[in-house]
């Protein structure tokens, strides 16, 4: 049905016709010019604790100490049996934990132009989110597994957007083998192999500029630095995280999202935040082409759009072999991968992933118009199919608080 669909890169639609009901995903309708995409800054971070308590600092945030030989020989599958506690999956903590600190640090968000402008835009942002669930948008061009359900809600005059848990997605969580649920634990111990503490208390000065804050912060760890080493005998809590929260601009969304984030480089002169941040990742070790083409097409879009989002310029990355034992390091440095990729067939590009994203936030920002806490818009998409949307109101889907939680001048 054209006409229904709303038309990526066309004409904008004028403000009087009704929202268009559906978005392509095709791959070519978003081979154009690279979006705008501003450089990440990070405006604040949090931590949850090993019972997933929320503090708002860096107490979590550990950093890299690289593998003293090239063939490591980490054992992943130690401390699965006893030394794990695993987070608990079945809890949907939907965007509680980044309403929290939204709640803690508004001040910082409520910029001087936004202040100054008669913006009716209380938060001064247009998006906020996950990165995770941005991460999906912008793989769902190349994606043909698995789908996906966003849940949306204007407050404010800003989008907030949550996953919602797909049957498909239920079905495989509560089926999973018992391999399957050793080999997730596989990412986490290859982290504790790697990266050290200390965690520190909240050192952060009131009313510092964030670049200084940050210096001020990560300075005070520098004493430490030198003693603590990885802790491979110690416990794996995945309840355990850092978290950075940034702001950036896609064409003209103006976007808050936080994400999790693995350690950050031991060097104290290293940048600032999130430059200086490093993702961890595993894989099976790459013996034969056809591995190589195949980690190239699918697993690197997923590392690379994860980090790029934020601004995490590096990726280091375990092989490990059948049985969990990692037998190479390598590094990946964000900005190159596109390069890498290039001369691989039926590849995947850096620009489909950020004009669908972009082109996704207008088609939501165009249907989502209801200012109303209690009502949601459920975005769902399916491979092979175009992105649909329902509405509920009063529902189980509403996800934010019925109060006065955005009126941020009080
Ligand atoms: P790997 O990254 O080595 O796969 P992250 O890499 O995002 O920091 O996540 C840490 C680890 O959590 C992953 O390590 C993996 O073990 C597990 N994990 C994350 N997302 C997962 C998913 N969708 N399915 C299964 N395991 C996942
Ligand atoms: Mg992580
Ligand atoms: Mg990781």
């Amino acid at each position: 049905r054209p006409g229904q669909n709303h038309h990526p890169a066309g004409p904008s639609t004028p403000p009087s016709s009704p929202p268009t009901q559906s978005l392509s995903v095709q791959r070519q309708l978003y081979e154009r010019d690279f979006p705008l995409y501003k450089q990440p800054v990070e405006v604040g971070h949090f931590s949850l604790d090993s019972e997933r308590r929320f503090f708002n600092d860096a107490r979590q945030l550990r950093y890299y100490v690289e593998p003293e030989k090239s063939c490591p020989n980490f054992d992943l599958r130690d401390g699965y049996r006893g030394r794990f506690v695993k987070r608990d999956d079945r809890v949907k903590e939907k965007l509680d934990h980044i309403l929290r600190w939204i709640l803690a640090n508004r001040s910082k968000l409520q910029s001087k132009d936004t202040a100054a402008s008669s913006s009716p835009c209380a938060l001064g942002v247009d998006i906020v989110t996950w990165r995770g669930h941005l991460t999906k948008l912008l793989t769902t061009p190349y994606e043909t597994r698995e789908g996906w359900l966003l849940a949306v809600t204007r407050m404010g005059g800003t989008l907030y957007i949550s996953e919602v848990e797909t049957e498909a997605a239920r079905r495989d969580r509560e089926n999973r083998t018992e391999r399957h649920e050793e080999m997730m634990y596989w990412g986490y111990k290859f982290e504790q192999y790697t990266c050290a503490g200390p965690r520190v208390c909240n050192t952060t000065k009131q009313g510092a500029p964030p670049s200084k804050r940050h210096h001020e912060d990560q300075g005070a760890l520098q004493t430490d630095d030198a003693q603590s080493l990885p802790d491979p005998g110690g416990v794996v809590n995945t309840n355990e995280a850092f978290c950075t929260v940034v702001q950036t601009r896609l064409a003209e969304h103006r976007l808050l999202f936080s994400g999790e984030v693995d350690c950050r480089d031991k060097d104290p002169k290293a940048p600032s935040p999130p430059a200086n941040y490093i993702e961890m990742k595993t894989s099976l070790e790459i013996s034969t082409p056809k591995q190589r083409s195949n980690f190239y097409r699918f697993k690197l879009l997923k590392w690379w759009a994860q980090s790029f989002l934020p601004g995490v310029p590096r990726i280091v990355a375990g092989f490990r072999d059948h049985d969990g034992v990692v037998v190479s390091v390598e590094t990946y440095h964000i900005s190159k991968i596109s390069q890498l990729i290039k001369n691989e067939t039926n590849c995947w590009k850096p620009t489909v992933c950020m004009n669908f994203c972009c082109e996704f936030l207008s088609f939501v920002k165009s249907v989502v118009t209801e200012d109303n806490p209690r009502v949601v818009h459920l975005f769902s998409w399916d491979p092979h199919r175009d992105v649909t949307y329902s509405i509920h109101s009063d529902s189980q889907y509403s996800f934010l608080p019925d109060c006065e939680f955005h009126r941020y001048d009080d």
